[in-house]
């Protein structure tokens, strides 16, 4: 029975194309399922400007209030500025730009002071008196 068989076989052809179909709907559905939960689980943040941090990133990840204590305790005890770990610093190359091209201020929901303290569940004062935005002292001109 030539037909019968044909048949037979095509019915299995499709039963396992369909087999394929389902897993692959299923398997991107599981993908992106995934990958929503990995962006609701991890700070988002803008990417800075410039080369590289003042410290390797994995330092700075770590680290960075250390730097920063230590550099205010210099300049506001003993007077010294260096610009290495300056909190003005930290601003000028993390703050991110608005699409009217202005700075929006690093502790701005979903900025990167703010998006990843939020997260680590960290609160800070600094910008109680420090700028949380570069000085736009340079004219906008197109
Ligand atoms: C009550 C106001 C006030 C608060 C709050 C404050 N600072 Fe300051 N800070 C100052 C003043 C005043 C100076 C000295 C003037 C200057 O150098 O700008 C200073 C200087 C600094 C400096 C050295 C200068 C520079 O730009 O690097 C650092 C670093 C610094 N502060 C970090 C911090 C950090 C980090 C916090 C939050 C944990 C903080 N400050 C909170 C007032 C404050
Ligand atoms: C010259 C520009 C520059 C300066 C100044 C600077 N940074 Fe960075 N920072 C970067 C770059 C570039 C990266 C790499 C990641 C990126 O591209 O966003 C980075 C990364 C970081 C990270 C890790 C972010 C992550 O991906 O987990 C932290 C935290 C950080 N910086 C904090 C600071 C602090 C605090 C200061 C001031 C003491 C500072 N940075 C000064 C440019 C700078
Ligand atoms: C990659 C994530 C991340 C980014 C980006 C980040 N921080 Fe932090 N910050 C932390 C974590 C986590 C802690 C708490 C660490 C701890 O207590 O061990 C912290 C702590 C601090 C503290 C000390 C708070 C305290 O109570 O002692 C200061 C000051 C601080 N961050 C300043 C900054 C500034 C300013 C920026 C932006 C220029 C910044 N951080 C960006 C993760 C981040």
């Amino acid at each position: 029975m030539i037909w019968g068989d044909l048949i037979e076989r095509g019915c299995k052809w499709l039963s396992c194309a369909m087999r394929v179909v389902v897993m692959t709907i299923a398997l991107s559905l599981g993908t992106s399922v995934i990958e929503v939960y990995a962006e609701v689980s991890q700070p988002v943040f803008p990417s800075a400007r410039g080369e590289q941090c003042v410290e390797p990133v994995d330092i700075m990840r770590r680290d960075h209030f250390e730097f920063l204590k230590h550099q205010r305790d210099k300049t506001v005890r003993e007077g010294i500025r260096t610009p290495r770990h300056s909190l003005a610093g930290c601003i000028d190359c993390h703050a991110d730009k608005d699409a009217q091209g202005r700075f929006v201020p690093v502790n701005a929901k979903g900025q990167f002071c703010q998006s990843c303290h939020v997260y680590a569940a960290v609160k800070i004062d600094c910008f109680s008196c420090h700028a949380a935005r570069p000085s736009e002292r340079v004219s906008q001109s197109p």
